[in-house]
């Protein structure tokens, strides 16, 4: 099969590879699409170098082939796998989807939604799961600030903080301001004219721009400010300096900081799935890339030209 090949962090190339073999819990996918997300930047280049002490290999990637979402057709069921049959389009992560084929456990698929096209469904998963997980809790009528509305998470922030109920401000720049409103903000801040105003019962920080002193003014008394990402803090620690910073500012305010570690899990894509059926979410794809074009595709997200999301096709 046709796979981009990552043998050591920093470079990969597009070549071939054997179709992988699904063992125990299971199945064998024919890849149709395969998101691009900020973590496979990192994945790539194994940075920060803190992810090498996660498990994500010391000296090299653990996965031969980058990407993680991914959706795409059953072909085969490795053992004990009950869940879904040969020929099922689903939804999920894996490791190494930019390929033509990926071995993924069921543990981390749902069904396709109903409607929706492979690629749609290939740009949900990480980003869509990191949205839902981070707005867990959030009530009717409470304000929501999303920063980075723009992005790939952003881009599921505003819209699931909207089918919860909240009011929601999004902040980003001028060129994804038009994206933002379309996705439901009730208000939108470009911060390169004039940065955001307000208290908020929760902020889903996704742009990481932002000091924790400047977050924290901006929450409510008892407010929440879910720390996602930040890709300011260096090669060493990455956007973790802040997360690992907030925890020891917790015990002096009401206020609460809470980093975010999302899981990929089936029942978080399955609820997505059920919030894409219902019409309240959708999947703002920019652009698709070919598989030999995938580095591309990385590029574009990393240098934050990306509106919402970016998905290769294969
Ligand atoms: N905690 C978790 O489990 C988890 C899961 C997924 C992702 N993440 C992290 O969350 C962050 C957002 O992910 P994403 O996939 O939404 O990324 P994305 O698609 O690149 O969106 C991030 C947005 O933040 C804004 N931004 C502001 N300052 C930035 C900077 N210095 N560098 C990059 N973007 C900046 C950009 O919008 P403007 O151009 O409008 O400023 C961009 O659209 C990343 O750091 C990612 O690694 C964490």
């Amino acid at each position: 099969m046709k796979a981009v090949v990552q043998r050591r962090y920093g470079s990969a190339v597009l070549g071939e590879l054997d179709v992988p073999v699904p063992g125990q819990g299971e199945v064998l996918l024919e890849v149709r699409a395969a998101g691009v997300d900020m973590g496979v930047w990192h994945l790539l280049t194994g940075k920060p170098y803190l992810l090498r002490f996660l498990g994500f290999g010391f000296r090299g990637p653990k996965s031969p082939v980058p990407g993680r979402d991914v959706a795409g057709v059953v072909t085969a069921l490795g053992t004990g796998v009950t869940e879904f049959a040969v020929g099922d389009e689903v939804f999920g992560t894996c490791e190494g989807s930019f390929a033509e084929c990926a071995v993924a456990p069921v543990s981390r698929l749902a069904r396709k939604p109903e409607g929706v096209s492979f690629t749609e469904a290939a740009a949900v998963p990480i980003s869509g799961g990191t949205a839902l997980q981070g707005l867990r809790g959030v009530q009717p009528g409470q304000r929501v600030l999303v920063t980075g509305a723009g992005g790939g998470v952003g881009s599921y922030g505003v819209q699931i903080a909207k089918a919860l109920g909240a009011h929601v401000t999004g902040v980003c720049s001028t060129r994804k301001v038009e994206l933002v409103r379309s996705l439901g903000a009730d208000e939108v801040f470009d911060y390169t004219v004039a940065d955001f105003t307000g208290t908020y019962d929760l902020i889903l920080d996704c742009g990481g721009g932002r000091s924790l002193s400047r977050l924290r003014k901006a929450a409510t008394e008892r407010g929440r400010i879910v720390l996602v990402g930040a890709e300011t803090g260096g090669s060493i620690t990455g956007g973790f300096h802040k997360a690992l910073g907030s925890v020891a500012l917790n015990p002096f305010s009401s206020k609460k900081f809470v980093p975010l570690m999302s899981t990929e899990r089936a029942d978080v894509f399955d609820e997505l799935r059920v919030l894409i059926e219902a019409g309240s979410v959708k999947p703002a794809v920019e652009r698709t890339f070919s598989l030999s074009e995938a580095l591309d595709a990385i590029e574009h997200v990393y240098s934050r030209r990306s509106r919402g999301k970016v998905v290769v096709t294969i």
